[in-house]
């Protein structure tokens, strides 16, 4: 946390420190504490170096080979090694392969397996063998397969009739039928959509509406009606509204300035709001949102994907 006067400027060098500097506080009892978010660690903090152009900061083949160490005999990823499967880390584990230019190292069959083996009649997914069902897994199935190539192997029609059952009276979505309109959510099924070219489903005037409601006066967006600004809502929101074609529907500047605001000046890194420690998951979706919001000197983001557009490109054109 810092005391010193709001900033105004991107904080890259600090950020690259704070993210690279990660890995080294063995000792901390926050490491242990998110030791089962280490796989999703790892792509958080991955792609924000990456957008700050600073990738190479982080030994390439050491990742690459902490991300192989974390695949299961069913094919999915774990957290960290010898952790079970779950959709939540298989998906960052592609990313983060993807973003290395390693998918050639990955048995993708296997992982594709594990995805199809989530799969259920009604078009929803389970998150892993346990079977709790949300609208997040199929965001990350359907991700999964679209970064391997292989949307063919599960039935998208079905699944994009899933996310439409999701869908609210206001045009938001929340995790299952029925569930209340959430950002998160939203990200998810409208990123899911645009991922099999099905928008024509979404109400992207009242969906648009939903979404740039949640500016509050200090710039800051909040995930639902009522709830606190956070710098994770500037992505899930500004990227459904990317997607939607209509990020002019917000205060731009005033949100930039929110972000900028909420960046430690001392230990680098940003947090959910001004005067909270930072931490990667809100590092990442802080300087995403800047690249969404045009910041200067940073890569261009896929809304889709939450990834650098240039590996979106060489991946799927
Ligand atoms: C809010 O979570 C966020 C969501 C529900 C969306 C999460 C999306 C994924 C896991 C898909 C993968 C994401 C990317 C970027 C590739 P929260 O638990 O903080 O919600 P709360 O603010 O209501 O507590
Ligand atoms: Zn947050």
């Amino acid at each position: 946390m810092s005391s010193e006067a709001s900033p105004t400027e991107l904080l890259r060098e600090l950020h690259v420190q704070f993210i690279v500097g990660l890995d080294k506080r063995k000792d901390e009892f926050e490491y242990w504490a998110s030791e089962h978010l280490r796989l999703n660690g790892v792509y958080w903090g991955l792609t924000a170096l990456d957008l700050m152009n600073r990738k190479d900061e982080l030994a390439k083949e050491d990742v690459i080979d902490f991300v192989l160490s974390c695949q299961q005999d069913n094919g999915g990823f774990g957290g960290m090694t010898d952790h079970d499967a779950h959709l939540l880390y298989t998906l960052s584990a592609i990313q983060i392969l993807a973003t290395l230019d390693a998918i050639d190292r990955l048995d993708v069959e296997k992982v594709v397996e594990f995805v199809k083996s989530l799969s259920r009649p009604d078009g929803s997914f389970a998150g892993d063998e346990w079977g709790e069902v949300d609208t997040r897994f199929t965001y990350c199935a359907l991700s999964c397969l679209s970064l391997l190539n292989r949307l063919d192997a599960v039935d998208v029609k079905k699944t994009v009739e899933y996310i439409d059952s999701c869908r609210n009276f206001d045009g938001g979505y929340g995790s299952v039928p029925g569930a209340e309109s959430h950002a998160g959510q939203i990200f998810c099924c409208v990123g899911a959509l645009a991922i099999v070219n099905s928008l024509h489903l979404v109400d992207a005037d009242q969906l648009g509406w939903w979404l740039a409601e949640r500016q509050l006066k200090n710039g800051g967006l909040n995930g639902r009606p009522e709830k606190l600004e956070d710098v994770c809502y500037s992505w899930w929101v500004i990227s459904a509204l990317a997607i939607l074609d209509r990020t002019h529907w917000i205060n731009k500047q005033k949100l930039t300035e929110f972000i900028l605001s909420s960046q430690d000046t001392e230990t680098g890194g940003i947090a959910d709001r001004p005067g909270d420690y930072p931490d990667v998951f809100h590092t990442l979706f802080g300087v995403a949102g800047l690249s969404l919001l045009g910041y200067e000197g940073l890569k261009a983001v896929d809304p889709r994907y939450c990834m650098p557009r240039y590996v979106i490109e060489r991946i799927i054109g």
